[in-house]
């Protein structure tokens, strides 16, 4: 399972206003043919290789005697959004029996959705339920809980995979389905309307992926019905996304530098550029926020070590030759995967996130018209003798100029990355405030080392995590805060060379630390003894000296020497 929480807005769950009600009647436009987008889909090699990874998946996963795709990671043994995932994939190969099966599971995946009037005022009405045999939420068997007996991401999921299905293969389904389809999108749309961030719910403008979904799932299917408040409500939304990522010229999007939901974030663009309606705004929003995407991403990623820079707002995989993280999909997509930060297909991480590689793989042709050849080639050039160092400002919001701070620095063998943060509430175990990744071995490949970090876990909510060359300074300016009483490490991924070696110091690298307002005390953690995703990690806590009046403060200097 993957763990959660961008959560800014706590509290107990509310009942949400219900949903307005008033319906356009049907519209002239409801049900009738639309030509698919232009230009037709054509998948480079690449695109073709991850779409016949994501079909073996689930041509794998799929039970014939249901129409589901079986999966154990949605409270299940179905998974309505692995289901959807599939579908898009089912309708491009269009091989014997792919269509009467992409019918069944969208037939299987609206039978899903919470439209029981008992339902209505529920936070989940007209949402997707997660998996087929289990039951909705209920105060006696299944209470509600977000992202537990409900997960709000799926009418973000399957809607806007029901976008792409219609958009791209209107032609092959029947008009009574698509028909379906667009009342079930409409509902889904509506149902994310109810998301305002508040009341249990975390859905704000800097919570990009989800937002970026949203948005185009509302305008497409308000223009496809012909409901112009739900048009302008996704202009609205999209306005809003590149409002919070041009302000004060930063370009940066409020859920920063996330490798795993950056893969969202470009799923959700691409869709913005090639299913937009024809006179929306969202094709010129998505082009400018991708490309500004790319260039971020090209200069926080080091190409001889593999990986993207930290902070992270959000990680779960903190190696990406080790575990997958889904950016890394699309960088195969661009660039092929021999010179690509990639894991084995084979790990569970990469089966997991490839389980949705036919969508991505159909957006393909989209990201490369949107990137020139300038981008794609700093994707592939080392880091030489020249460190980058850089600064970039986050905004959490329209209404506050709340600024996050990120510093960061690469270098060919070592990089680091660390965030100042001024906040109320922890954001949680993704959250990851300061890591540094050097290379810590050699392999039989050089294109792709062994790679160590160690990252500092957010105890706190005030933070002051600050990177220059070869130093790291952290620090807790708020000490009134829970969680300021420790400074917590976690270290991750040495490699087998060092354990066969008997050393006792860290490969590769020499650490040197000062400090302030400690006292004195070092607990050294155990093997395993903390853990995250298929992380075990070693930990190492120093303590405050909590009568200390002053900013608690560590200098790391690091030096490498291999
Ligand atoms: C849905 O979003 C929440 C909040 O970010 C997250 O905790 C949860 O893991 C997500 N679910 C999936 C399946 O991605
Ligand atoms: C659109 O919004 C207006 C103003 O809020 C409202 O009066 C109208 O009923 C809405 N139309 C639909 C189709 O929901
Ligand atoms: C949901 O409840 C609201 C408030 O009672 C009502 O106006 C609306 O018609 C209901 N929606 C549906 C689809 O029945
Ligand atoms: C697009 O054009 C239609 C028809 O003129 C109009 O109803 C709709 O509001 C327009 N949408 C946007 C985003 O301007
Ligand atoms: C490529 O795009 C970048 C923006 O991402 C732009 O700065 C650069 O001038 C472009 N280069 C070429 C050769 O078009
Ligand atoms: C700024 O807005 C965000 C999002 O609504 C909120 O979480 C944060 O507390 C606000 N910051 C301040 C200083 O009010
Ligand atoms: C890797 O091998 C090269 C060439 O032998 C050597 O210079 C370098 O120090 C080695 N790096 C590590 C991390 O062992
Ligand atoms: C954070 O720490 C750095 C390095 O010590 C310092 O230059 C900077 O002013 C600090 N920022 C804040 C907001 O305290
Ligand atoms: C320090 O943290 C406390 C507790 O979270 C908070 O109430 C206070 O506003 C913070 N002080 C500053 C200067 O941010
Ligand atoms: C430091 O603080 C920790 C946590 O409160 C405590 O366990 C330890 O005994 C303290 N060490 C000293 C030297 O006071
Ligand atoms: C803790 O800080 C107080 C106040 O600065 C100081 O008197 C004391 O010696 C410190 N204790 C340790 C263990 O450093």
């Amino acid at each position: 399972m993957k763990v959660p929480q961008l959560s800014l807005a706590l509290g107990a769950l509310v009942v949400l206003p219900a949903l307005g009600n008033a319906r356009p009647s049907p519209s002239p436009t409801l049900g009738r043919r639309w030509a698919a987008p232009s230009p037709a889909l054509s998948l480079s090699k690449y695109d073709q290789e991850v779409f016949d990874v994501a079909m073996t998946i689930n041509d794998w996963a799929w039970e014939p005697s249901t129409g589901w795709i079986e999966s154990d990671d949605d409270n299940g043994h179905t998974s309505s959004r692995f289901t959807a995932w599939y579908v898009p994939g089912l309708l491009y190969r269009n091989g014997e029996g792919d269509v009467d099966k992409a019918i069944w599971a969208i037939k299987n995946l609206i039978g899903l959705q919470f439209t029981n009037p008992a339902d209505n005022g529920t936070a989940w009405y007209w949402d997707y339920k997660e998996a087929s045999d289990i039951p909705s939420p209920n105060a006696d068997t299944y209470p509600a809980e977000i992202y537990g007996s409900y997960d709000p991401n799926w009418s973000y999921f399957i809607g806007l995979q029901f976008v792409q299905i219609i958009e791209e293969f209107e032609s092959l389904l029947p008009s009574s389905l698509i028909d379906a389809m667009v009342d079930s999108t409409y509902k889904a749309a509506r149902n994310l309307m109810t998301r305002v961030g508040y009341d249990g719910d975390n859905l704000v403008t800097a919570y990009s992926n989800p937002t970026i979904g949203r948005a185009i799932v509302v305008e497409w299917v308000g223009n496809r019905i012909g409901d112009t408040n739900l048009t302008m409500a996704g202009e609205q939304y999209a306005k809003d996304i590149y409002d919070l990522f041009t302000a004060d010229g930063y370009n940066t999007l409020g859920e920063y530098n996330v490798p795993t939901y950056y893969g969202e974030d470009v799923l959700g663009l691409c869709q913005w550029i090639r299913h937009a309606p024809a006179n929306s705004s969202l094709p010129t929003y998505g082009k400018y926020i991708l490309t500004k995407l790319w260039e971020d991403i090209a200069e926080h990623y080091n190409y001889d070590l593999k990986n993207m820079v930290g902070p992270y707002d959000r990680v779960y995989h903190r190696n990406m030759l080790i575990d997958d993280n889904i950016i890394s999909i699309f960088f195969w997509m661009l660039l092929g995967r021999d010179v690509s930060p990639v894991a084995p297909i084979g790990t569970d991480s990469a089966i997991y996130d490839l389980r949705q590689g036919a969508s991505f793989a159909l957006v393909g042709q989209t990201l490369r018209d949107t990137l020139n050849q300038t981008i794609l080639d700093s994707l592939v050039t080392p880091v030489g003798d020249v460190d980058r160092l850089f600064t970039r400002g986050i905004r959490v919001s329209l209404d506050n100029d709340t600024t996050r701070v990120n510093t960061a620095w690469v270098n060919e063998n070592v990089m680091a990355g660390g965030q100042q943060v001024a906040e109320l509430y922890n954001r949680g175990s993704q959250f990851t405030p300061m890591i540094l990744h050097w290379k810590s071995g050699n392999t039989t490949m050089p294109s792709r080392p062994y790679v160590s970090f160690f990252q500092l876990y957010a105890t706190a909510s005030t933070i002051n995590a600050t990177v220059t060359p070869w130093h790291i300074e952290v620090s807790y300016p708020n000490t009134t805060q829970a969680g300021t009483d420790v400074f917590e490490y976690l270290i991750g991924d040495i490699p087998a060379p060092y354990w066969a070696a008997g050393q006792t110091n860290l490969p590769c690298l020499d650490v040197s630390i000062s400090s302030e307002g400690l006292n004195g005390t070092v607990e050294l953690g155990k093997y395993g003894d903390f853990t995250i995703q298929s992380n075990n990690l070693w930990m190492v806590s120093y303590y405050v000296n909590t009568t200390y009046e002053g900013t608690p403060r560590m200098s790391f200097e690091v030096k490498y020497t291999c």
